[in-house]
């Protein structure tokens, strides 16, 4: 296994973890619905979107911190919900706590974690902040005890999931038959292992999960309730008019519904839509998704994102280095974030905005540009670090 330090971007986690990690646990973290389709374009997407810097500006101080839902971070993304953190190593989800609280950042606690939600909270040190995500259980009663316990805890935030009535198709998952312990919430009942992680652990969600029901989240809790799963600037505004504090424009990285568009593309739908209405103060917008470097948060926040959610690299960095990968991962993206701001010559967040960034491509759902044959012929390729090891 390369040493730590051969790993210099978020790409090289996966790498190393699709390596090292158990055949089914891999499955489940890196598998995406149908063709997986979404999965690629989430990370393509930013591919289509170039950058039109600033000159002579000085950028001797960059200060890259912001807020969130009103806490100070120190850089605008969060550690997004992913089930299962025990697959990938036997600590789970606390060495996330860990590493949030280290980089000053928000960890969004998952509803299938393998801890125990308590022992997520118990890790958080001092005032640090997390939030919970919540798949709405067929009884109410159940789902009102979990969001009542969160908010008794200190959650500061609640994020409804509402992309995944149904769990999508995750064949690779599907293929290998589930044999791990499932999530803690569900210990001792009863689930189908037969078809990967994904559907053992999902059973219980509610289908007919409605807007409806979001006048009964607001009644049974103060947290801040933001939406998890937005796709279309009609429901973004359905959610202002709802009363709901924010939304993830997110496709739950590739895993529900396959062509579904990226979180950055419906971000470029949605602000100038919100803008035209005077609206874009109104709620705060995140985005998730194939966010792998810092200059996909930095595209994100000029096209009017608050910041974003970021899930599979640290799931990676986990299960093939543990807490020291974890917190590599983050320091890699702050370092590429102070550069990057530096270059486009912005020295503080709120100094990014649409004019930074040329987004012609991004609605154009094909990859296809020239190809530079002479040029490629002589490019030396980036190596992955088991590659360099073997030198
Ligand atoms: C292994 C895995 C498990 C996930 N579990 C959940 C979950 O339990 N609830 C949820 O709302 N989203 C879940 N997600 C979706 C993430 O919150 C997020 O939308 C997505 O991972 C972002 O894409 P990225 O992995 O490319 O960063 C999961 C994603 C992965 C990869």
């Amino acid at each position: 296994m390369p040493i730590l330090e051969q790993c210099y971007n978020l790409m090289d986690f996966e790498a190393v973890a699709r390596n090292v990690m158990k055949k089914t646990a891999w499955a489940y973290y890196s598998s995406g619905a149908d063709d997986e389709i979404t999965m690629r374009e989430n990370h393509t997407a930013f591919h289509k979107i170039w950058f039109r810097p600033r000159i002579l500006v000085d950028v001797e101080k960059i200060d890259f911190s912001t807020t969130m839902l009103g806490t100070k971070v120190d850089i605008p993304f969060y550690v997004t919900a992913t089930a299962l953190g025990k697959l990938g190593n036997p600590e789970g989800e606390v060495i996330f706590t860990k590493a949030a609280k280290k980089h000053n950042v928000v960890q969004m606690i998952p509803t299938l974690a393998s801890c125990s939600f308590d022992e997520i909270m118990d890790a958080a040190q001092g005032d640090q902040v997390q939030w919970m995500q919540l798949y709405v259980n067929k009884d109410r009663e159940i789902t009102k005890k979990i969001v009542q316990h969160a908010e008794k805890r200190g959650c500061k935030g609640l994020f409804i999931t509402v992309d995944a009535p149904q769990l999508g198709r995750r064949e690779k998952d599907m293929r290998s038959k589930f044999t791990d312990v499932g999530s803690n919430v569900q210990s001792g009942a009863q689930t189908d292992n037969s078809q990967g992680a994904a559907r053992a652990i999902s059973s219980f969600i509610d289908p007919a999960l409605s807007w409806k029901d979001i006048p009964w989240f607001q009644s049974i809790t103060k947290m801040p309730i933001i939406l998890k799963g937005v796709q279309r600037v009609e429901d973004v505004i359905r959610a202002i008019e709802a009363g709901v504090q924010g939304v993830v424009l997110s496709n739950h990285g590739g895993r529900q519904l396959d062509f579904a568009r990226s979180g950055i593309e419906v971000l470029a739908e949605v602000m100038p839509v919100l803008r035209e209405r005077g609206w874009e103060n109104r709620i705060e917008i995140y985005i998730d998704g194939g966010v792998r470097r810092a200059t996909d948060i930095i595209k994100a926040l000029c096209l009017g994102a608050k910041g974003v959610g970021i899930g599979r690299p640290f799931l990676y960095a986990m299960s093939a280095y543990g807490l020291p990968g974890v917190d590599r991962a983050m320091q890699l993206l702050k370092d590429e974030m102070e550069m990057n701001m530096r270059l486009i010559g912005c020295s503080s967040v709120d100094q990014l905005n649409p004019t930074l960034v040329d987004t012609r491509g991004l609605s154009t759902h094909t990859t296809s540009v020239p190809v530079d044959n002479l040029g490629m012929a002589i490019y030396d390729p980036l190596v992955n670090p088991k590659e360099k090891a073997k030198l």
